[in-house]
């Protein structure tokens, strides 16, 4: 008999109805009508390059063939053109930022190691960190004065002599705060001082207003972490990557997992998706923020609700919805039966779930209305059936 292993987990809470996530996900994924904000996928795009590369990889049967290992050297390097990187950066090609994630923690941190993290945040980060590492420091950002996000100050005041990781989400899943170049600087000097590494996921990178990259600042410390998730819309092709210095991502290729290397048909789907990018980008970023402005105005009508982190820079917000004694796992179960997915905030904070709930808003505009609709009748009738 063997168990399960006890690392750090999300409080994820199951809808009634459903016996297991897989269950519920895959209920979710059927669901044809579904309204997708529970996930920050990417539901915009209507160019057809990136499924006619992957239609045209199939057509040919090139599936048949493993492809190079570390990933094709092209996608590498329109990776690195994507980024405004140079030839001192390597790629590794992942099934994902998930993967990613997973292998630089497991590289840099020794047994004897912490890593730093913050609640709100991606929680798998934290279960992988107590995976390799000896704990994880988990620092509250749920406050105005620090900007809902780990600031250099936090980092400074929270870390001790073995912290060797920091994990900056930028922009942060769920919140959507972003850092200043001011910031990186000073994340920079930290890292320089104490020797650590900055782990700079930029999975929602492209939907913020200005953005900028870590390894500029600190490039022997940093590993960025790529996903084609979200702006590329290609979460179901599972398809990331590594970016560092050539030493650090040497040093993930002596540890990776597939080692046959990664999916083809989403390699090429990838290709396409950096090539094409500039034809896109701007229609997906101008809708996901004609979007946010949908969801704030119905935000503002509920007395007591409010949104921490507006404009959010991902795709994604948490709506604050503590003081209307309402809670967000009531009002995510309502809107399920809408056929609407999102998410309470536990599935990001261990601290604050209860708190907030996490809505995506990279979905067509008119799914946002009603998205926009149904929540003020969630709210205003659980607080009548509730008395509140
Ligand atoms: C911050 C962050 N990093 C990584 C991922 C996972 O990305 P991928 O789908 O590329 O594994 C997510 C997914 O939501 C995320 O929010």
């Amino acid at each position: 008999m063997i168990s399960p292993k006890k690392y750090a987990r999300a409080a994820k809470i199951l809808p009634k109805g459903f016996k297991t996530p897989n269950e519920f996900f895959n209920y979710i994924y059927h669901e044809k009508d579904m309204i997708w904000m529970g996930q920050n996928t990417n539901h915009l795009h209507e160019t057809t390059d990136i499924m006619d590369a992957m239609i045209g990889c199939i057509k040919n049967r090139d599936y048949s063939k493993y492809p190079p290992p570390e990933g094709f050297p092209e996608l590498k390097e329109l990776i690195r053109k994507d980024l405004g990187l140079g030839s001192e950066f390597d790629v590794l090609v992942t099934a994902g930022g998930t993967e990613s994630l997973y292998l630089s923690i497991n590289d840099i941190l020794d047994p004897k190691d912490n890593m730093m993290t913050c609640d709100p945040g991606y929680l798998i980060i934290d279960n992988f960190a107590t995976r390799f590492g000896e704990r994880v420091i988990s620092v509250p950002i749920y406050n105005p004065d620090c900007n809902y996000k780990l600031t250099p100050q936090l980092v400074r005041k929270y870390m001790n002599e073995r912290t060797k990781l920091v994990s900056l989400v930028d922009p942060l899943n769920p919140l959507g705060s972003c850092y200043t170049k001011e910031e990186l600087k000073e994340f920079a000097d930290i890292a320089n001082e104490n020797g650590l590494y900055l782990l700079h996921d930029i999975t929602y990178r492209d939907f913020a207003r200005e953005h900028h990259l870590m390894a500029k600042y600190a490039p022997e410390n940093t590993i960025t972490v790529f996903s084609f998730s979200k702006i590329f819309g290609m979460a179901g092709l599972r398809i990331g990557a590594i970016v560092g210095m050539c030493d650090v991502v040497d040093s993930v290729k002596s540890i990776v997992i597939n080692d046959l290397g990664t999916n083809v048909v989403s390699q090429h789907g990838a290709m396409a998706a950096l090539k094409s990018k500039s034809r896109w980008l701007n229609h997906i970023t101008s809708t996901t923020r004609k979007n946010q402005k949908i969801i704030k105005k119905a935000v503002d009508e509920v007395e007591g609700a409010f949104i921490p982190v507006y404009p959010s820079d991902g795709n994604m917000m948490a709506i604050d919805m503590y003081e209307t004694g309402i809670k967000p796992v009531d009002v995510a179960e309502y809107l399920l039966d809408k056929k609407i997915f999102v998410r309470e905030g536990s599935y990001t904070s261990r601290l604050f779930g209860h708190r907030y709930l996490r809505v995506s808003f990279s979905i067509p505009q008119i799914q946002v209305e009603t998205f926009a609709n149904k929540f003020l009748e969630a709210m205003a009738t659980l607080k009548s059936s509730k008395k509140i």
